[in-house]
């Protein structure tokens, strides 16, 4: 069997290529802008591309060579405040990069595949107060990469029903664990947390800057439950041409997942009470009973995950 990982080096699809290299022969195709080679220390059996998803003659060769039987598109300008400053670079590598994909793959004659997934995100359903988050629920994308993502979930889908291509698409809601690039000012709120205690651990008396009261909310999912969820919804044969949210179905906030870290750690961590975020949500929190509805199970708590996340960062 043979996969495609598109950001394969980055966050998720590190981890993905980690679970799935046992079973599979694992291709990767990343330009390394995001993501990292040292990611995939413990990957054996992958082909490794440093390429850019959008050099198109590359891909065509690529998809046509090895007829895939899964490819996971996860190359993305993952962060919603990096697209605001670069709309055009991200509208590139967000929106082209999929329909370059699916081009190349509505023209092969052959084709292998029997299912394309693609990532998108919670950022589609905007600042929507009616909670919890259903596949149906009011879709308002207040960001650039949230219109790309939603633009590309559309077409995706309308692939599957116009020219019979096995698409889905997921929606990731607040994904934490390994890998997660701490260091990168748009990275995920609890990897930045948990570097902050890192640091003070080392004796840096460093400050984590709190936006808002820390009363806000997300729907944090431990990335062991992500790829599940992922492979659950790449080999289900009642997911062509639908998305589905990936999260637990519960809210932590802010101030709780401080708390949560300071008991493990015995430790606490300086807070900069700072402005809240500009275009910041609320509240966020997945209904996920269309996931369930194909066998997955949540098997990490906030607890859990992040006690998981802290033995191996040790
Ligand atoms: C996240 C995702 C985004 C996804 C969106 C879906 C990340 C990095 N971003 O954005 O890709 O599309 O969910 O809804 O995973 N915070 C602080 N201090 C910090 C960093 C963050 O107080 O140093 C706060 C933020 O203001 C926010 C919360 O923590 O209220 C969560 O922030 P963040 O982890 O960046 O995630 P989202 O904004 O939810």
């Amino acid at each position: 069997m043979k996969i495609l990982i598109t950001g394969g080096a980055g966050f998720i699809g590190s981890n993905l290529a980690e679970k799935l290299s046992s079973q599979a022969e694992i291709f990767i195709v990343d330009d390394l802008s995001m993501g990292k080679k040292e990611n995939l220390r413990n990957v054996d059996n992958v082909v490794f591309y440093e390429e850019s998803v959008l050099n198109k003659d590359f891909m065509k060769r690529l998809l046509n060579r090895e007829n895939f039987d899964y490819i996971f598109h996860l190359a993305a300008v993952a962060s919603v405040a990096d697209s605001v400053k670069r709309p055009q670079e991200t509208h590139e590598v967000n929106f082209m990069s999929t329909l370059i994909i699916l081009e190349i793959l509505r023209k092969m004659s052959n084709r292998n595949l029997k299912k394309f997934v693609f990532s998108s995100s919670a950022a589609v359903y905007g600042d929507d107060k009616i909670l919890p988050k259903k596949e149906n629920s009011n879709i308002q994308p207040l960001s650039p990469y949230a219109i790309d993502k939603f633009a590309s979930e559309k077409y995706v889908l309308t692939y599957n029903n116009l020219y019979d291509i096995p698409t889905t698409a997921v929606r990731f809601f607040n994904v934490f664990g390994p890998n997660q690039n701490p260091t990168s000012p748009y990275s995920g709120v609890i990897s930045i947390i948990l570097d902050k205690f890192k640091k003070n651990l080392n004796g840096e008396m460093t400050k984590f800057s709190l936006f808002g009261d820390g009363k806000q909310t997300r729907d944090f999912i431990y990335i062991d439950d992500v790829i599940n969820a992922l492979w659950i919804v790449a080999i289900s044969d009642s997911t062509f041409g639908k998305t589905f949210n990936v999260g637990t179905g519960n809210e932590t906030s802010i101030n709780d997942i401080l708390i949560i870290i300071s008991k493990f750690l015995k430790m606490e961590l300086n807070i900069e009470r700072m402005e809240e975020r500009d275009g910041d949500i609320r509240n966020s929190v997945a209904d996920i009973n269309e996931l369930e509805k194909l066998g997955f199970v949540c098997s990490y708590t906030i607890e859990t995950g992040l006690k998981n996340y802290l033995m191996k960062l040790k």
